[in-house]
């Protein structure tokens, strides 16, 4: 699949007297209308051209604007996705739902992204400002950047503030038996923003979206969702207030879930789709319909169990910043269908072992720590493929010093090693040669070793029975 690009001069309103693509749109409604009463009114001819050619400027700037043909009753995307499939320019990260890349050996350039996509960093104030809000301390994949871009998180802040709530959303495409460390970032994330803030969370796992994209049977899939489903629940969520769901099963059983996927997919066009994923004339019909299935969990409609069919409950995703695609249209679609605009919180990915050249992934099993390991494997995998930033030989090493920058051991102790001063220690010791490659490799296993036992000893204690109770369509300890 290819790379979303942003037109950025659009998104920043170049052009047409530097006006918003929204201030545009209001313009030529207003305009329209001129227009319309001038006619119905007979006023003079003079007066009617003047305006229909006002009229008609207006909309040449406004497509120049948003790359958009004016259309009544269709505000303009808050950011235009381009209808550009072509590969990453030279040197740009390749970031989409299926791929990630660089060429760089520090991981993709997430300021970049941030303006390509059109997000906001998420910065010391707001990191200061969340620990205001809650009055917790900034969960460590906060204050070390690795959730590191937003979309409205001020206003779902200002919006608790006053006592309004919000829910949380997230997911995962059962793909196989076991997840990844990567896949466990966001899932941590949300548990500490449930536990921070107290409030409804749902997770979708998307069987459909693997049925379709991958070379499985829809009962392995849905065999994955109840599989995964395990892992997810050994996160610690509060099974008062989550809510999972297999696509394949609350399609069927939600009428008002599937009303809100078919209301996305009728003011999205094809055009956009393929201009936001990438799709191709060759993709199943499936595919092209799927983004509406992954917004519709974004809208507090979509689950009157729990909301009591309030529709106007902000949700915040969590996720890394590859899902971003499909959120940038959601928030497109959401005014047009009468919701808010899902506010996101995105996440750096966790390198493969190789290097951060790449993401942890579940389709490489060498790039990847699996849940499931062993101890005896994280050991071997850490030995033998994290990729160092270490000097040839130890003299060097002690010489001149390691590259923590590159160095995946070090990347991923900056994930899962709780304590920032023991974390900086390593970072200096390694820099300066003090620390050798072998120890720093040896202080990730000990980190990592009781992480995923202690993980695979919770995931024995799920139940099916515990998982039926997650699954099952209820209201949650919350009163809507
Ligand atoms: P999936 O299964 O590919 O990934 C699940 C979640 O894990 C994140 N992720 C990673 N995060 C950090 N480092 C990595 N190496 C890494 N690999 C994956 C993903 O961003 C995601 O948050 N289509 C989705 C499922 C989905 C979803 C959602 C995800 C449905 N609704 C809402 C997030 C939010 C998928 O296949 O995710």
């Amino acid at each position: 699949m290819v790379l979303t690009k942003l037109k950025m001069t659009d998104c920043l309103g170049d052009g047409a007297g530097d006006m918003t693509p929204m201030d545009l749109y209001e313009k030529l409604t207003s305009q329209g209308d001129t227009v319309r009463t001038l006619k119905t009114e007979k006023a003079a001819k003079a007066d009617i051209d003047a305006a229909v050619q006002l009229l008609l400027k207006l909309k040449v700037d406004y497509k120049q604007v948003t790359g958009q043909d004016y259309k009544t009753g269709c505000p303009p995307s808050e950011c235009v996705v381009s209808q550009d499939n072509g590969p990453a320019a030279d040197g740009e990260d390749m970031v989409d739902p299926w791929n990630v890349s660089t060429t760089n050996a520090k991981g993709v350039d997430y300021d970049k992204l941030i303006v390509r996509f059109g997000s906001s960093k998420i910065d010391q104030e707001l990191v200061d400002r969340i620990e205001r809000v809650s009055g917790q301390k900034a969960h460590r994949f906060l204050r070390r950047g690795i959730f590191f871009s937003h979309r409205d998180m001020h206003q779902v802040l200002d919006a608790y503030e006053k006592n309004k709530s919000f829910y949380l959303y997230t997911g995962r495409g059962p793909s196989s038996d076991a997840l990844h460390m990567g896949h466990l970032i966001p899932f941590i994330f949300t548990k500490w923003l449930q536990d921070t803030f107290d409030i409804p969370l749902v997770i979708q796992l998307t069987d459909d979206e693997k049925y379709l994209w991958k070379d499985l049977s829809l009962e392995d899939c849905h065999r994955y969702t109840m599989e995964n489903a395990k892992d997810i629940i050994a996160c610690g969520f509060d099974i008062n207030k989550t809510f999972i769901f297999s696509d394949l099963d609350y399609m069927g059983a939600s009428p008002d879930f599937y009303r809100n996927v078919v209301k996305v997919q009728k003011h999205v066009t094809f055009n956009q789709v393929k201009g936001i994923f990438g799709f191709g004339d060759s993709d199943c019909i499936g595919k092209i319909a799927f983004p509406a299935i992954q917004a519709a969990p974004s809208f507090s409609s979509s689950f009157p169990q729990i909301f009591k069919g309030r529709k106007d409950v902000q949700c915040l995703i969590p996720c890394a910043i590859d899902q971003d695609p499909y959120f940038r249209m959601t928030r497109d679609v959401a005014p047009r269908i009468g919701y808010p605009k899902p506010a996101l919180l995105h996440s750096t990915f966790f390198p493969a072992l190789q290097g951060a050249q790449t993401k942890m992934s579940a389709s490489d099993a060498n790039s990847s720590i699996f849940l499931t390991d062993t101890p005896k494997q994280i050991k071997n995998k850490v030995n033998k493929h994290a990729f160092s930033g270490g000097k040839d030989t130890v003299e060097e090493h002690r010489k001149y010093g390691g590259n923590p920058d590159v160095d995946v051991s070090f990347m991923y102790l900056t994930f899962f090693l709780e304590d920032d001063e023991q974390l900086e220690k390593i970072r200096q010791d390694y820099a300066s040669g003090a620390l050798l490659t072998g120890e720093l490799k040896k202080r990730l296993i000990e980190t990592l070793q009781p992480l995923i036992t202690s993980h695979q000893e919770r995931r024995k204690q799920v139940t099916e029975e515990t998982v039926k109770q997650f699954m099952t369509p209820r209201p949650l300890n919350y009163s809507f």
